[in-house]
């Protein structure tokens, strides 16, 4: 910083006087700062008109968004005091909704006095010209806008005291001391995004997505692989976009592409608005209102909360800060009363004012004892956690950033490890649970790393934030506005502030969600709806309606046919060709059931059936789940037309077949002397084939899909299971139980006992052991 600011200040200030009669364009009303500002606007200042800048959003106008506003939790004083309906009519009488985004800032009035710009894009990490564009370019749009209506009005300029950046020690409160060029850094954001989004779409990358993609969906199929690819490389356009602003930002001293983009709007904003009085006002980490409009009162969640309410569940076993700095931290209301005071006290052009409205100069409150307060408050009042009960917060050791971070990194590790064994494991409800803990695992994981890496420069800076010229304009005010309209940070009670009015109100939604859930409710049994014959049921075979796949069943097929060294010699070939068949099965469901069909080369087709009929059948319905039968007669009792699809040949499917209206399954090519050629006559349906196929039929018979149901137990049916309007995993792999569990699809344990009766006998069962060693 090179001066502190030399604030002309008169001493008797009285807000409600300064302002009245005044026009105030307020951007940013529908975020958190701007909706407490334009609150306290519509209660104590009224006899001020506010134009307000709002974006519409989806089929929202700007003025729906305003009037919905209105109704919110902030404006109930108002409404309490003045009735909702008043409320409601100041649209259009002392509020004046603009349609418009800094993007494209309409044409504004002439007779503005006051500009409060708080709209910004206040997420630490967006992509660079993300960051640039709102930011930077929204400020530059808003003056730009400003002097076409040839309006001279007091610019205030909401900013952060983050912008000082990443350095030790006392900040002034003044310019900012930095010869960054924000021209040429604005310009190297956009040539940094158009960069990325070439490289995303070079040869060798797309080759990596697409890789990765048939990695992941191939058992899918095609269509679902090219979406994830161009999922992946979108993905990757937004990390690479991501890093370059925090990098960009780092590289050049500050904590990340948020506080470096809002000192590049400082630095804009002190180039060219300098026919304009401007005040900038750098609040710190601004928290729930203390008293106004109610305590407590917050809209979102912000900085600390998302801590705040992780340490309550258990879930921040730790933390990087150093515990006797001091984290700053402000209550919105005093933010918004030093805003006020400062749009009441107009520097002359050309000589900004700077306020930094912070609490760490003359009231600093530790990490120590903030944590001590809210491990207080949780001792006192613990979360529930459903399955867990009243959680016990965790006791920090204060192990410093370094240790911190290999301590997250060795569980990062372990995860990855635990994570490749869950999903190769044989599927069962046991690995599902391990899937599933580990999955909430990995979800405390991602959210530790993404705040460590946020916060770390924050909570490891050790700046100390004066706010001599703010405690100035403070003291200028009348005593009267001193009581009411006070700002003086020396004032707030911590412990009361943070156990009595902060950490109560952000837990308080949290409790009341946990709350309901923790409820243990019967299970509610959905009766099927009858069908005139326009809903239908479809059910997968293997895995869903028993538990087998096409390798055992082709061995029930061809091991009775065989006998003695053919036998073994045939078990040790599959067993030799498993590994190869899993990794096609992986990539290609199609090719991986076709290598196994050719095998049957040279098999009697007649002899296969006979087999089915007299020794495979009894195999089969002794598998059969109870469960299964039980769903699909429900189904054709409620006039449902159920349909088996699988990828299996048709013999094997004699057996289930009195249960279905229709089935489609795979059958084989036989030549002129009755033997399998090892082809198919008609191939197996799978992936998105089972999908496009149901549509199809769907379209030609009149089915109703939306009302319809399907059973499937792998992945690889997701695109059958999605075209129904009632999808049900059935026994499913990880990969599905993780779909259906995102999607709340109903999940069945068709399969909890074990099958009946062994499949191979011993002797098989030798030789497929001794094959493998
Ligand atoms: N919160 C803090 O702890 C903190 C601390 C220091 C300084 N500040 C500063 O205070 C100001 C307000 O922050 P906040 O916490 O209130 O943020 P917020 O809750 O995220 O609100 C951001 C506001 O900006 C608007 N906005 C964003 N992009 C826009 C665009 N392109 N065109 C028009 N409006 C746009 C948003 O409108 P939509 O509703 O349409 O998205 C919203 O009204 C920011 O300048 C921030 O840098 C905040």
């Amino acid at each position: 910083m090179t001066r502190v600011t030399d604030c002309p200040l008169v001493a008797g200030l009285r807000i409600t006087d300064a302002l009245a009669g005044k026009h105030l364009l307020v951007t940013g009303v529908t975020g958190f700062v701007g909706e407490a500002l334009l609150e306290r606007l519509l209660y104590d200042l009224t006899d001020t008109r506010i134009t307000v800048l709002v974006r519409p959003r989806g089929t929202t106008t700007a003025e729906d968004r305003t009037r919905q506003l209105l109704t919110k939790s902030a404006f109930q004083r108002l409404r309490d005091r003045d009735g909702a309906e008043a409320v409601d009519a100041l649209v259009g009488t002392r509020i004046h909704v603009l349609d418009g985004d800094l993007d494209n800032v309409p044409a504004l009035p002439g007779d503005i006095d006051v500009v409060v710009h708080c709209a910004g894009e206040v997420s630490f990490d967006p992509p660079i010209h993300e960051g640039f564009a709102t930011n930077l370019h929204g400020t530059l749009n808003l003056l730009a806008a400003l002097a076409d209506a040839q309006a001279a009005p007091h610019y205030v300029h909401v900013s952060t005291a983050y912008v000082a950046g990443r350095r030790q020690g006392h900040v002034t409160e003044g310019r900012l001391d930095h010869n960054v060029d924000w021209r040429a850094e604005s310009a190297a954001a956009t040539r940094v995004k158009d960069a990325v989004h070439d490289a995303s779409r070079d040869a060798t990358k797309l080759a990596e997505f697409l890789r990765d993609a048939e990695r992941s969906h191939g058992a899918e199929g095609p269509t679902a692989v090219a979406a994830e690819a161009e999922r992946l490389r979108v993905d990757w356009v937004a990390k690479e976009l991501v890093d370059a602003g925090r990098e960009r930002a780092r590289t050049l001293g500050w904590t990340d592409c948020y506080t470096f983009t809002k000192a590049m709007a400082e630095r804009a904003v002190e180039e060219t608005a300098v026919n304009l009085p401007v005040t900038i006002c750098r609040p710190s980490i601004i928290e729930s209102a203390l008293t106004q409009p109610s305590p407590g009162w917050i809209e979102g969640f912000k900085m600390a909360e998302p801590l705040i309410l992780a340490y309550g569940r258990g879930d921040l076993p730790d933390f990087p800060g150093v515990p006797d700095a001091s984290i700053d931290i402000i209550p919105v209301d005093y933010v918004v009363n030093a805003i006020l005071a400062a749009c009441a006290t107009t520097p002359p052009p050309g000589s900004p004012s700077y306020f930094t409205i912070c609490s760490g100069a003359r009231n600093p409150l530790t990490f120590r004892h903030l944590y001590d307060l809210v491990r207080e408050y949780y001792s006192h009042h613990p979360l529930e956690q459903r399955d867990r009960g009243a959680v016990r917060p965790p006791t920090w050791d204060w192990p410093g950033a370094q240790r911190v971070e290999q301590l997250l990194k060795l569980g990062e590790r372990a995860h990855k490890s635990a994570d490749r064994v869950v999903t190769s494991l044989p599927r069962s409800s046991r690995t599902r649970d391990w899937a599933r803990s580990l999955d909430r695992q990995g979800r405390r994981l991602d959210f530790l790393r993404r705040y460590f890496d946020l916060y770390r420069p924050y909570v490891e800076a050790e700046l100390h934030f004066s706010d001599d010229a703010t405690l100035a304009l403070h003291r200028s005010l009348d005593p009267a506005d001193a009581e009411r309209f006070g700002f003086d940070a020396a004032t707030i009670d911590w412990d009361h502030y943070i156990a009595g009015v902060h950490v109560p109100a952000v837990t308080t939604p949290l409790r009341a969600f946990t709350g309901g859930r923790s409820v243990k409710r019967d299970p509610v049994v959905h009766e099927l709806p009858r069908s005139d014959g326009s809903l239908v049921a479809v059910f997968d075979m293997d895995g869903t309606l028993l538990p087998s796949n096409v390798i055992e069943s082709y061995l029930w097929l061809r091991l009775p046919e065989l006998s003695g060294a053919r036998r073994a010699r045939e078990i040790a070939d599959v067993a030799r060709a498993l590994p190869r068949w899993l990794l096609t099965e992986r990539r290609d469901r199609g090719a991986f059931l076709r290598s196994v069909y050719r095998r049957y080369a040279g098999a009697d087709y007649d002899e296969l059936l006979r087999i089915v009929d007299e020794d495979v059948t009894d195999t089969v319905l002794g598998r059969l789940s109870a469960a299964a039968v039980r769903k699909v007669r429900e189904h054709r009792a409620a006039g449902h037309r159920t349909i088996l699809i699988t990828g299996a040949i048709a013999p094997l499917v004699r057996p289930v077949a009195p249960l279905f209206d229709e089935i489609v399954a795979a059958d084989l090519a036989v030549g002129p002397d009755g033997r399998c050629t090892g082809f198919l006559v008609r191939p197996p349906l799978v992936g998105e084939g089972r999908g496009a196929w149901l549509k199809h039929r769907a379209a030609r018979e009149g089915w109703d899909l939306a009302g319809s149901y399907a059973y499937a137990d792998s992945a690889s049916d997701l695109p059958l299971l999605r075209a129904v309007g009632h999808p049900v995993a059935v026994d499913p792999d990880i990969a599905l139980s993780r779909v259906a569990r995102r999607a709340k699809w109903p999940v069945e344990n068709w399969h909890a006992r074990p099958p009946v009766g062994p499949l191979l006998g011993s002797r098989d069962v030798r030789a497929l052991e001794s094959s493998r060693t």
